[in-house]
């Protein structure tokens, strides 16, 4: 999507008023959902798929009557969705419980082809999901695991260290895209890269980054990359996206009616159909907020140059979360760093801030994270408290004894008016 003009604004009120979670209250206080990194909220349409599909359609899929064709079809319009959010083919598409059931599975399969001698290349910055399934399977096969460490300084990647890590050897390398505790956004396509200069499978963890940024899967030239629907905007389901060259080569352990086909033969026994439903209308949800702000995509002689509207308004759809998000960022940042024996983790500089995303981790002298977090929680505000699995970074920065980091996760339907209210909650807690 071309980005030559300023991102029109988002409507809030509008995107606000879709959730209807949003309109809680705490204690009297009107709740505030800086809980994105851990799930978000789901918008109507999502609830409404999700429903009319049980009330309608629910049906097991293959078979000869109306609510199965149409359980098949749906599921069919679902991974078009996806193929049209990640940008690749729809036989590409693996639908799954979630990310870490899907990367098991997939470390299975990888894994037959580990020799002894071997390497793969896990991070500290990564959601244990990226790690202890290559561990595990790397120890099955008596491969070697490199690590690759990071700055503790800002919390980024050691590019340096990574590239040393990696050498004819290296069979894979498993990188997040965007850290789901400190808000880090890897140089993924550079990853990629140099996994492939040596003939490795690079492996992207995508779960963090999907609220916030566009994904293309083509443009990156990974091998695979997984996500999790319900922390953008959906029901609680994982997807992976596997190169179909991966998908038709590699050899999935399965049962003998699964057929041989992809993305069929990735997916084992009975999908969870109504979250499909809702995956698909997740998709359609984001889409339209690229085509509210930028209608004419809609427009039946816009030219789509081999892609696809959805996708088109896909790209329109993050433009506008990108701006947003920012705005708050800033805001945050700028309050939060005038809260006394504050620790911000993770990139402070705004001018840095395409290098991170709206998730920031701190630390207050004198507080635990729970005790912040349980205080903010009484007055309304959804933070959370520890480790959230990413635990080689807080054995790393040597924090998870004391308790971790606290998050604040902000995302495309909060407000600068929820981010003033945190800051004056936390000096109120704190004491100014
Ligand atoms: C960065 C990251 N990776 C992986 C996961 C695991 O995802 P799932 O819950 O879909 O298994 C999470 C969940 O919080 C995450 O934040």
């Amino acid at each position: 999507m071309p980005t030559t003009e300023t991102a029109p604004a988002l409507d809030l009120t509008y995107i606000r008023s879709q959730f209807p979670a949003l309109a809680q209250t705490v204690n009297g206080h009107p709740a505030a959902f800086l809980d994105g990194p851990g799930g978000t909220q789901v918008p109507q349409c999502v609830i409404d798929a999700i429903a009319g599909y049980l009330r309608r359609d629910n049906a097991n899929t293959g078979g000869s009557y109306a609510t199965s064709r149409r359980t098949d079809a749906m599921i069919a319009e679902a991974r078009a969705a996806m193929a049209d959010f990640l940008n690749c083919g729809a036989d590409e598409i693996v639908f799954g419980p979630n990310m870490t059931t899907l990367t098991y599975a997939m470390s299975r399969a990888i894994g037959r082809e580990l020799e002894i001698g071997d390497e793969v290349v896990v991070t500290r910055l990564d959601h244990d999901a990226n790690v202890s399934p290559w561990l595990q399977r790397a120890g099955d096969r008596g491969a070697t695991v490199r690590w690759a460490g990071i700055h503790d300084n800002d919390c980024t990647l050691d590019l340096a260290d990574l590239a040393s890590k990696i050498n004819s050897k290296t069979k894979l390398v498993a990188v997040g895209y965007a850290s789901n505790a400190v808000g880090t956004i890897n140089p993924v396509k550079e990853i990629v890269q140099l996994a492939h200069s040596v003939g490795a499978l690079a492996y992207i963890d995508a779960v963090h980054y999907g609220p916030h940024g566009l994904i293309d899967v083509k443009a990156l030239d990974c091998d695979f990359l997984v996500c999790s629907t319900y922390k953008f905007f959906g029901p609680h389901m994982g997807v992976l996206f596997g190169k179909s060259e991966h998908l038709q080569r590699l050899r999935p352990y399965k049962v003998r009616p699964n057929t041989n086909a992809i993305p069929n033969r990735w997916e084992w026994g009975t999908l969870n159909h109504e979250g499909i439903a809702g995956i698909a209308a997740c998709v359609e949800y984001i889409a339209d907020i690229g085509r509210s702000a930028r209608p004419e995509i809609n427009s039946p002689d816009a030219g789509t140059s081999g892609v696809s509207k959805r996708r088109r308004a896909i790209e329109a759809a993050y433009e506008v979360i990108h701006e947003h998000e920012r705005a708050l960022l800033e805001r945050m940042m700028v309050g939060l760093e005038e809260i006394p024996g504050i620790k911000i983790y993770g990139i402070t500089d705004p001018a840095r801030f395409p290098e991170r995303c709206a998730t920031l981790a701190v630390r207050i002298k004198n507080h635990t994270p729970l005790e912040l977090a349980t205080k903010l929680g009484e007055r309304g505000f959804f933070t959370w408290d520890g480790n959230y699995y990413a635990l080689n970074l807080t054995e790393h920065l040597d924090i998870e004894k004391s308790g971790g980091f606290l998050r604040i996760g902000l995302v495309h339907y909060n407000t600068a008016e929820e981010v003033d209210r945190l800051l004056a909650a936390l000096h109120e807690i704190v004491g100014r």
